[in-house]
């Protein structure tokens, strides 16, 4: 009997000690950071948290929701990460957690070539397509003027520029050079919006400390042994930023 006992004290340990599950929430239509390619999510910030869930010991499970559903999931803890290009704001900060910053980003313009948007002074009085929920979206209705079209996915964004419903389009930087370049047939043309600089971070629950640490020090192990850079390097072709900030603080 003793030994029946040890056994399955034995066995329960083990199990305590396999990988547990890591909830993460994405909006994959986000190229490169998060899109579907044969029905599978890929993208630089889906191989990051892979990668730090192989570091803290945890099995990733990937759910594809929409963008202004994440920080609403975090918080009532149906997911336990968001990675999805989640730029780190004052007004975020104060619902949710955010890792170390993984990317510096910044806003550009969307537009078709030949038409009227030419500079940022053409922008006022336009139509703008952005995703709802978005820093894009809420610096298209800081523009003078405008009529702003919201979309739950990215996608749809550009797709009304394309169809002519907008005049430009206003989304995170690296996604619309992506775009650019895909579509040459489209005659896309950008710019990237001055003084927009921000950072994207792992978004977690508000009381989940213990996460935002385990993720942290992944993030800075990744850092230091180059991981890291060969991920950057493979997603963004140039080398990761040696400057980002480790931590990002409003007040
Ligand atoms: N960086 C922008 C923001 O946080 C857009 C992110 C959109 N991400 C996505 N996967 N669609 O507002």
């Amino acid at each position: 009997m003793k030994k029946i006992i040890t056994m399955l004290m034995l066995i329960l340990s083990t199990l305590s000690f396999a990988a547990k599950k890591l909830y993460v929430g994405t909006n994959a239509e986000f190229k490169p950071h998060e899109y579907l390619e044969n029905n599978k999510m890929v993208g630089f910030d889906i191989e990051l948290i892979r990668a730090i869930g192989k570091r803290i010991n945890k099995d990733v499970e990937l759910k594809n929701i929409a963008f202004d559903a994440l920080i609403p999931a975090l918080n009532t803890r149906d997911i336990d990460v968001a990675a999805s290009g989640m730029t780190i704001t004052k007004a975020r900060s104060e619902k949710v957690l955010f890792s170390s910053p993984y990317y510096e980003n910044a806003l550009a313009v969307v537009y078709k070539d030949g038409t009227t948007v030419n500079s940022l002074d053409d922008l006022k009085g336009k139509k703008i397509a952005a995703q709802l929920g978005t820093t894009g979206a809420d610096l298209a209705h800081k523009i003078e003027g405008t009529a702003v079209k919201e979309f739950d996915h990215s996608n749809e964004a550009l797709l009304e520029l394309q169809n002519g419903g907008v005049d430009a389009t206003v989304i995170d930087l690296p996604v619309a050079q992506y775009y650019s370049t895909k579509h040459p047939d489209q005659h896309i043309k950008f710019m990237a919006y001055p003084n927009t600089k921000e950072y994207l971070g792992l978004a977690m629950n508000k009381d989940n400390k213990a996460l935002q640490e385990q993720i942290n020090k992944a993030i800075a192990d990744m850092k230091a042994d180059g991981e890291f850079n060969t991920l950057y390097k493979k997603w963004f072709n140039v080398d990761a930023p040696a400057d980002m900030p480790v931590v990002l603080d409003f007040k």
